[in-house]
């Protein structure tokens, strides 16, 4: 391990060892330990909510559409809309819940301490937010940061859908519960998520899932785990594309 890098897991409160003994079971490659999940969109979905077509649009169209969405009440209380940003030919796709009180203001994803120890994060892998492309389940604020209702995060799905679509990586590394929910359509614990590649269905992508930046800074031991989770990332993200 360089010195850049150890300095890097150090300032994310990461022992040095766990790099070389994770704590989470030995992976297997990432072919055989892909984990079919389903639908994208759970099925149990009201009618009317999810039948926004936007498998046409490109980015330009998509964007103005979700600046323009009324389909939830969480329109009425938004600055703007948060999109998403970075690299539309990224390699690297995360998907947050949704944007705070900070990126409601700015109308881009993951500013704030949680999108610092997210910038973070990727350095330790040797990444750099521009190299990424950064997306959220909710394109609008909740109000007090509440959960999304799933109503309101199925109304957002297909654009997410159709921004996965555009950008085409090779690796979603997706944060959070309330992210890995919405995205893979399942209830299952997160800790249950963690540790394995899923494939998002019908898109055919790589997710692999982990905590939450804003959870770790109120649970800075989980940070270990996330780093055997960055590393199961890494693997399948190298095993996609040469
Ligand atoms: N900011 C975001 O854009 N997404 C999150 O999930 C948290 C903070």
């Amino acid at each position: 391990m360089d010195a850049r890098r150890a300095a890097i897991l150090e300032a994310m409160g990461i022992d040095r060892f766990v790099a070389r003994a994770p704590l989470v079971e030995p992976l297997s490659s990432p072919s055989a330990s892909v984990q079919s999940t389903g639908p994208v969109v759970a099925p149990a979905t009201p009618s009317g909510v999810d039948d926004l077509d936007v498998a046409s649009l490109d980015w330009d169209a998509l964007a103005g559409q979700v600046a323009t969405c009324t389909r939830c009440a969480l329109a009425a209380g938004r600055s703007q809309s948060v999109f998403g940003g970075g690299d539309r030919a990224a390699r690297w796709m995360i998907v947050g819940e949704g944007p705070g009180a900070e990126e409601d203001r700015a109308g881009e994803p993951f500013l704030g301490s949680a999108g610092q120890l997210l910038d973070s994060m990727l350095q330790a892998i040797g990444l750099r937010r521009p190299q990424v492309y950064m997306a959220n389940i909710l394109k609008c604020r909740a109000p007090g940061n509440r959960d999304p209702h799933p109503a309101e995060a199925r109304c957002c799905m297909p654009f997410l859908q159709r921004q996965i679509e555009l950008v085409d990586p090779g690796l979603i590394l997706c944060l959070g519960r309330i992210a890995a929910h919405s995205l893979l359509g399942v209830e299952t614990p997160l800790g249950q998520l963690r540790g394995r590649v899923h494939e998002l269905k019908p898109l055919g992508r790589k997710v692999v899932v982990t905590y939450h930046p804003g959870y770790l800074l109120r649970t800075p031991g989980e940070k270990r785990k996330v780093w055997a989770d960055l590393q199961l990332a890494m693997e399948t993200a190298r095993g996609q594309r040469a």
